[in-house]
């Protein structure tokens, strides 16, 4: 089976290259170019495409991959939010992905934008650079004894609710779905979360119910100085209504992987460019503001993980064993 990997960086090949030895039958060929309604034809005389967060696989481009002969999707990534499934499933064409490669990658992450948010430790490293010992602009707050508040109790929600735990934090949170299981959490109605947490973690999907979760509504709710983190989609929060928080000074500080608009130049290396969007450039503006590049996956282990599952994935559709991975809804 031939798959073509489209948006890969140097770094995908090399874990991916790494692993095929172990996956009899199948080729592999990488390229740069994302896949959108231009480059889908490539994918002529390929079974299967992989794609990343930063795939557009809405309606045109599952068209043209079926016209193409694709059979099989293979997300090399947890979530599906870009991925029109209905149109996939009318065609007949699977999609699998990559659940859980490493939730502690992401949570830890998130752990790493509130702590760099919060204490400010990317301005402290170039001012200690420039000789500037003074520590005005850098003051923080405690997390020990504070409330944690976790939106969405899945792999990385849990993760990082024990990583507050470790912080000494308390730690309640909101889900769909509450897992009585989890006992070091306590389960809250979302009102009471948003109104009582300093400091809320969203780890949530990008569902048609949680787009624009965090609003002018919700972020009204919120305890004045609290600290807000999102390493799940950018879609969760409404822009506007954030800057419009941050500029009432709602918020102590905000630390983000993902934003909305990020889709055009997410893993590009824009520095040479005027960027377009401007919702960007006032988030950028804000001192209380932490911006990384959905990179809280970005560590070895889930990157040998993503690898290895999308292998198990594609062998399991190539020799017609039970595909456990698929997207059915
Ligand atoms: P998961 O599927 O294990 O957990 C998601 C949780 O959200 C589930 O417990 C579910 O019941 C809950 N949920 C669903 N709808 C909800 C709603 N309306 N309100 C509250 N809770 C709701 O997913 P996992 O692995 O924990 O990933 C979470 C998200 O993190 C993914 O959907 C993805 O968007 C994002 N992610 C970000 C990465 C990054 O690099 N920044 C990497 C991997 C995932």
């Amino acid at each position: 089976m031939k798959i073509l990997f489209y948006g890969t960086k140097n770094y995908d090949e090399q874990f991916f290259e790494k692993l095929l030895p172990n996956y009899p039958g199948i080729e592999m060929k990488f390229i740069e170019a994302n896949i959108h309604e231009e480059t889908a034809s490539l994918a002529e005389g390929y079974e299967a495409i992989c794609a990343f967060v930063n795939a557009d696989l809405g309606t045109p481009v599952i068209e043209e991959l079926n016209r193409r002969g694709v059979k099989l999707i293979l997300m090399r990534c947890a979530g599906y939010n870009n991925v029109d499934l209905n149109t996939a499933h009318k065609y007949g064409i699977k999609v699998l992905r990559v659940p859980g490669y490493s939730p502690e990658a992401v949570a830890e992450h998130a752990m790493a934008l509130v702590l760099t948010a919060n204490r400010h430790t990317h301005k402290a490293y170039i001012k200690c650079r420039e000789n500037n010992f003074a520590l005005n602009g850098l003051m923080g707050v405690n997390l020990y004894q504070k409330t944690a508040g976790i939106i969405g109790t899945g792999k990385i929600g849990q993760a990082m609710a024990k990583i507050c735990l470790g912080f000494g934090m308390k730690v309640i949170a909101y889900d769909l779905y509450p897992d009585k299981s989890l006992d070091f959490l306590e389960y809250v109605p979302l009102d009471e979360l948003l109104s009582t947490s300093d400091l809320i973690s969203l780890h949530c999907p990008l569902t048609e119910e949680t787009r624009h979760l965090i609003n002018e509504a919700s972020i009204a709710k919120m305890k004045d100085g609290v600290i807000l983190v999102n390493t799940s989609r950018g879609g969760l929060i409404k822009t506007e209504d954030l800057i419009n928080g941050i500029r009432d000074h709602k918020f102590f500080a905000v630390g983000l992987d993902v934003y909305e608009e990020e889709t055009d130049f997410v893993y590009e290396d824009m520095s040479e460019r005027i960027l377009q969007s401007s919702t960007i450039q006032r988030l950028l503006s804000f001192p209380n503001v932490t911006m990384t590049s959905h990179q809280g996956f970005f560590t070895e282990e889930a990157l040998t993980n993503i690898a290895e599952t999308t292998l198990e994935n594609a062998w399991a559709f190539l020799n017609g064993k039970e595909l456990k991975n698929e997207i059915l809804s």
